[in-house]
């Protein structure tokens, strides 16, 4: 992809970067060019998954469409866009995350849609994806198994979902999840409906494979793991 002149000073960028990080604190290390990122530290996690992934799809995504559920500033949805995807749509519940991803989007000068929706909703796309990222989202999920039939629903081909994961070292090879509402994260503000700032449930890795085998997976592959974290693939 030929680089773009970005349309703005790195003074705007760094400008933007701190006043969009006070309504939802960055979570992606997004390269913006000119030596300029959304965070100062990257997190080796976004990239190691994202290399996991690279090895799983095929390397250039011309032809594809691509849904990346829980977009957050938009790393994944970015590296569909560099990677040449056809079509990338971002969705997410947060305002604040849905504006990183617009900005990082306009000073990159890639075509990416960014919008305001739920796993839960993805059916009324009306449409499938050749490729679905459920990346970091179905544990923030009240009904994992909803959300997961969800995703099944609109994937043409492919979805790689990933997750954070609870190790059971004697009963492995049973699917489990943890209940772990109470006592994770609270809500951003007293009242808050919005279930996306709570963890509900953590799968054993058996657990995130039997989730999406009954949601309609045929297929279902490991791809990559860390010690906490479980990434699979799930094919039509
Ligand atoms: C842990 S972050 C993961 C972000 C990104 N996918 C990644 O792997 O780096 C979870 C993201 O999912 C979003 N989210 C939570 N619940 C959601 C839901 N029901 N539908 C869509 N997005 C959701 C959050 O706003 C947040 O941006």
């Amino acid at each position: 992809m030929p680089e773009v002149k970005s349309k703005y000073s790195p003074q705007e960028i760094l400008r933007a970067i701190e006043e969009l990080g006070k309504e939802e604190p960055w979570f992606h290390c997004i390269d913006l060019g000119d030596g300029l990122r959304t965070m100062q530290e990257p997190l080796p996690h976004l990239q190691n998954l994202w290399d996991g992934i690279a090895a799983h799809i095929t390397h250039d995504l011309s032809g594809k469409s691509v849904l990346d559920i829980g977009c957050n500033a938009g790393f994944f949805s970015v590296q569909a866009k560099k990677h040449h995807a056809d079509y990338v749509l971002g969705i997410d519940l947060s305002d604040g995350f849905l504006k990183q991803a617009e900005f990082v989007k306009s000073v990159l000068g890639l075509e990416i849609d960014y919008r305001k929706m739920s796993v839960f909703d993805v059916p009324k796309l009306g449409r499938t994806f050749d490729i679905v990222f459920c990346l970091g989202v179905i544990y923030h999920c009240a009904n994992p198994f909803e959300a997961a039939r969800c995703v099944e629903s609109i994937t043409e081909s492919m979805a790689i979902v990933e997750s954070a994961a609870v190790d059971y070292q004697t009963v492995a090879d049973r699917p489990l999840w943890e209940f772990v509402f109470s006592g994770y994260e609270a809500p951003l503000s007293a009242g808050e409906k919005d279930e996306r700032c709570y963890n509900w449930w953590f799968p054993n890795k058996a657990g995130l494979r039997t989730l999406f085998q009954a949601a309609g997976f045929p297929r279902v592959e490991p791809v990559y793991e860390v010690e906490d974290r479980v990434t699979i693939a799930c094919y039509k």
